[in-house]
């Protein structure tokens, strides 16, 4: 890329291919987004997680330039989100919230629609549709009635609609909404196949076990930023203390009893077993299960857990609040 010392319209050289600083949204009295500052590399899965109402699509649209910051700012390839939305928008392949797709056109229209819509013509436009199709495994489907499509099928296509331009950076908002456990390991999959091609990939999600798809996340609570870090950084450096599960019977009645349990700092279902935070050298995982017996429960076994990403975001979302 040529740049010259004197241009005025030089674009910002950073380490980051999405980049927010101080940015901050205001809808009257109330802030959706306050102050938050992150950076996403370029060729990472960057996740951007937190729960409903927190924030994530109104920084998204920040990001891309459709809503105006209250202060602060965002820069995409260099350029300022604020100043340059157009140029971003051809960069960047953006799968919103809710991705609109056209339920009466077949797979293969509803990409042809959207090719469209990006300027492609002719046998460059046929080839991309077809190598999309490709990619996002829906051939034996291109024509079917989109309205005829199970959710993780639609949220498949709906990707493939926002990469047929060929965007360098990725921003996908909730992808994996709604869609089965099998079909959201193929979206990630896919996701991966993305960066694996040298993409940008910012991906918003509510799930804490989809992070660890991602090379970092940054968690939001609130309109801030409470952490940010690889995942193995996370689960290393922000959650003190020893994990233990718990086999017990039954489960639901077992976790209010160990909420209760003075130094027991956290308590989860996970799967079958009940998932116990205390802090190192505190209480023993032998006296948590004499307190549940004589709560009634049934325990039948305990052993060390691992701490998840939910443990970090129950324990820096707690210490933000
Ligand atoms: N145009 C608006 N006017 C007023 N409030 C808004 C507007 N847009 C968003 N909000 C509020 O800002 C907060 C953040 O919303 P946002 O959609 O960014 O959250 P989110 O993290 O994307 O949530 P979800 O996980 O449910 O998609 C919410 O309380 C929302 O109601
Ligand atoms: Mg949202």
């Amino acid at each position: 890329m040529r740049s010259s010392p004197v241009s005025k319209k030089v674009s910002r050289l950073s380490e980051f291919e999405i980049e927010c600083k101080g940015l901050t949204k205001r809808f009257g009295a109330f802030t959706a987004v306050d102050g938050i500052s992150f950076g996403v590399k370029r060729g990472e899965i960057f996740g951007f997680l937190g729960p409903n109402g927190c924030g994530k699509s109104t920084t998204i649209r920040m990001i891309l330039g459709l809503l105006s910051p209250s202060s602060g700012s965002t820069y995409v390839a260099g350029m300022d989100s604020a100043k340059d939305s157009d140029k971003i928008r051809q960069r960047v392949g953006y799968m919103s919230q809710k991705f609109s797709l056209y339920d009466d056109l077949t797979v293969k229209e509803n990409l042809d629609f959207f090719a469209g819509i990006y300027g492609m013509h002719g046998s460059v436009r046929r080839a991309r549709i077809d190598e999309v199709t490709n990619l996002i495994d829906l051939t034996e489907f291109k024509n079917a009635l989109v309205a005829s499509l199970s959710t993780g099928l639609r949220q498949r296509l709906a990707l493939g609609a926002s990469i047929l331009h060929s965007p360098e950076i990725l921003i996908l908002d909730e992808p994996t909404s709604g869609v089965d456990p099998l079909s959201r390991r193929r979206l990630w999959n896919l996701i991966n196949e993305l960066a694996n091609r040298g993409r940008t990939i910012l991906v918003t999600t509510h799930a804490m076990d989809e992070a660890e798809h991602c090379h970092r996340v940054t968690m939001m609570q609130s309109g801030h930023v409470v952490c940010t870090g690889s995942p193995e950084d996370l689960r290393a450096n922000q959650v003190e203390g020893i994990v233990y599960t718990i086999d017990c019977h039954p489960l639901f009645p077992a976790l209010s009893a160990a909420e209760s349990i003075n130094g027991v700092v956290d308590a989860s279902v996970l799967g079958s077993r009940l998932h116990i935070r205390v802090p190192t050298g505190g209480i023993s995982p032998e006296s948590i299960c004499e307190s549940l017996r004589h709560s009634g429960i049934m325990v039948s076994g305990f052993g060390l857990g691992e701490t998840t990403l939910e443990d970090v975001f129950v324990a820096v979302a707690g210490e933000a609040s």
